[in-house]
Order: structure tokens, then sequence, then C-alpha cells
């Protein structure tokens, strides 16, 4: 299974916005930020109430199905062409340096191998802005996965199971992810265990991470 084949099939389209999304509104409006990247935007549910709500949305996936499937789903619920895609994967963003003053990514960047993991927080880091935000959440090493597949470096598995059989996941604990933030730049300001709303309920066992670009 890739991305394309995963997202071909409607029944693997989350709709629903991520709860912590929601939360972010707040945040972001009371820090000014306009501009958004949703790294990894899937079939869109993030952007949309990102859309009502004033900001500016770019978006970015790895899969022409998922953005084919985000450009309609936003067209339908917002009535707007008005959100920028690009296809291009995380570890080389197809956008200019300082760019944006948020990067949200909910369940990406894990996918992929240790150095596709910093490739892409690099990345991060290069398109936002001074003081920018990245809301971040990755697979943690107590998803109920964690050591099923085939091991394929350190904390790496490709999953033999389940819709995202034959894709790469990084399993990370905080410390890592912590290194791995800190080491590129970021300023953590909160991180915690949390869940991710999927389809059929939540999925527990990943990490939540609000970090800035400081430096
Ligand atoms: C689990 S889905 C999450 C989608 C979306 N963020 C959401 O919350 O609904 C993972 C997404 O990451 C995208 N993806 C996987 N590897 C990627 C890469 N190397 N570069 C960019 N996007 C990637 C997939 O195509 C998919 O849309």
């Amino acid at each position: 299974m890739n991305w394309n084949e995963l997202f071909k099939d409607k029944e693997n389209r989350w709709l629903k916005p991520a709860p912590l999304v929601l939360d972010s509104i707040e945040l972001f409006k009371n820090k000014e930020v306009q501009h958004i990247l949703d790294l990894g935007c899937g079939c869109g549910r993030n952007i949309i109430p990102y859309l009502e709500t004033g900001f500016t949305v770019s978006a970015c996936d790895i899969s022409e199905v998922a953005i084919d499937a985000a450009k309609s789903y936003v067209l339908e619920v917002c009535n707007t062409n008005d959100v920028s895609f690009e296809k291009c994967c995380m570890t080389q963003l197809l956008f200019k340096d300082n760019s944006f003053e948020a990067v949200v990514s909910i369940s990406v960047i894990n996918h992929g191998l240790k150095n596709d993991v910093l490739k892409a927080i690099s990345e991060i880091y290069r398109v936002l802005k001074f003081g920018g935000f990245l809301l971040l959440t990755v697979i943690s090493k107590e998803h109920v996965t964690y050591g099923s597949g085939q091991l394929v470096e350190e904390d790496t598995f490709i999953t033999d199971k389940g819709i995202d059989a034959g894709i790469p996941h990084h399993f990370m604990d905080e410390s890592m992810l912590e290194n791995y933030l800190t080491q590129s730049g970021f300023y953590i300001e909160v991180m915690k265990k949390c869940g991710i709303k999927e389809i059929g309920g939540i999925n527990n066992g990943h990490l939540y991470v609000l970090a800035r670009k400081t430096s």
C-alpha cells in the first residue's frame, strides 16, 4: 500500500478536524499568526477550521490523490479555491524560507526513516518565520504497533498490517523528539502524550508538541 492507493478508497479519508487543531485556533489568533502551512494535509480535514476562522492556508502532501481530495473537500465545505497546494515531500518543501507564522503537521513526519524525520524538521524550521510555531504530532514508542512489522533501522518498522501496511514508521519517545527538535534550533513550549482522532475513534500512543523557531 502507498498513500495514493490508501486515499483512493474514500473509506480511508479522515474528514473531521483533529481536536488539537481546533484548540490551536485561539492561540494562533492571540499570537497574530496569519499564514499556516498544513504539512502532510491528507484529505484536508485540518485546513477547513483554519480557513473558516480567517487564516491564510497553504498545504502540501506527497500524495496527489490526497491533494485532489483536499482541494475538492475545501471547495465543497468552504466554497473557495483559495488554498495554495503543493505536491512535495516533507524532506524538500517547495516553499521559500521564512514563509509561515505556523506549520501544522499531524501524524506525518514519522512516516520515514530517522534521517527523513530530521530533514523534515529542518525544512519546517527553514520555512517558518522567526518566532513561528510548529504544532506537531508523531507516533510514539508507546503506540500499540511499536515493534511489529519489519525492522528497517532502530525504532523504525515497516508495518505489515492495517491500512498503512508497507509504510515506514519511525517511533519516538520524548527525549528523542526533544533532541531532534532542539538540534534544529526549536524551543519546545509544550510536549505531552496524546491520541489522534481518526476514523473509528481515538488512536492513542502519539506525542504532541508545540515548538517555536527562536534562534
Ligand atoms: C496519517 S495521514 C495524516 C493526514 C493529515 N495530516 C490529517 O491529520 O488528516 C499522513 C499524511 O502524510 C502524508 N505523507 C506521508 N509521507 C510524506 C512525505 N514524505 N512528505 C509529505 N507528506 C507525506 C501522506 O500522504 C498522508 O496524507
